[in-house]
């Protein structure tokens, strides 16, 4: 195997295995109640986009990261277009939650701009995903649908970088507006260098 095959496997596993904790503690927020009570008791007073937001996106986080190995593509093409239509429908009710949520997050409104932002480019980079493989154009929908995976891995960086910034001894209130935009405009940026990085030459 090629080192860079190498590296893009290993990079996959481990997206996988980040993404797996975190899509299980989206469910285990929304039907068993675990979490930030006061996260819970804010989202109850929108229960239709809290639901959509959280099992939406935990379970498209879920699966996406298995959209992305090529063995799986290539012996069941058929899963991989049905996971897709349904990893895309999760991103459009998680976007449409998380824009709504937006409005009444945490962290005034650095925050609030943030996460309202990450779900308008989630929803933009879905649909444009959808619109290149509709006109089968796979290497543009393989480019849109690795950005929009590097959104809803927002909620395993946002995760991390919170416990990171708290171990850091700063407080909730000052980490909270911070890592709405570090948990994913870096996302975004290593996709698009890997994406150049990878550019045949001219
Ligand atoms: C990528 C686009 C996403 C956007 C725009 C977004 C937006 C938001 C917003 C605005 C909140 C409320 C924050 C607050 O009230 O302070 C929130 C909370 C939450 N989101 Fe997301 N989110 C995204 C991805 C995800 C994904 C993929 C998951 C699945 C794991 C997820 C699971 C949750 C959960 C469980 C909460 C409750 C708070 C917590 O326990 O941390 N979100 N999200």
């Amino acid at each position: 195997m090629a080192p860079s095959a190498a590296i893009s496997r290993a990079g996959i596993v481990m997206l996988i295995a980040l993404a797996i904790p975190i899509g299980l503690y989206a469910l285990g927020f929304q039907f068993l109640g675990i979490g930030n009570p006061e996260f819970q008791a804010r989202f109850a007073r929108l229960p239709l986009a809290a639901a959509a937001h959280v099992v939406g996106g935990g379970i498209a986080l879920l699966i996406g990261g298995f959209q992305f190995v090529a063995r799986f593509r290539v012996a069941a093409p058929h899963w991989h277009r049905w996971l897709g239509r349904i990893y895309l429908l999760l991103v459009l009710a998680g976007g449409l939650g998380g824009a709504i949520l937006a409005f009444q997050a945490t962290g005034g409104l650095v925050a609030r701009v943030g996460f309202f932002l990450l779900a308008v480019l989630w929803l933009w980079s879905g649909t444009a995903a959808y619109r290149a493989i509709r006109r089968r154009d796979v290497v543009t929908h393989r480019k849109w649908m690795m950005r929009n995976y590097a959104l809803t891995f927002a909620a395993v960086t946002l995760r991390m970088e919170l416990g990171l910034i708290g171990a850091l001894g700063y407080e909730f209130e000052v980490a909270y507006p911070v890592v709405a935009w570090l948990a994913w405009v870096p996302n975004l940026v290593l996709v698009e260098w890997w994406l150049l990085a990878r550019r045949p030459a001219p």
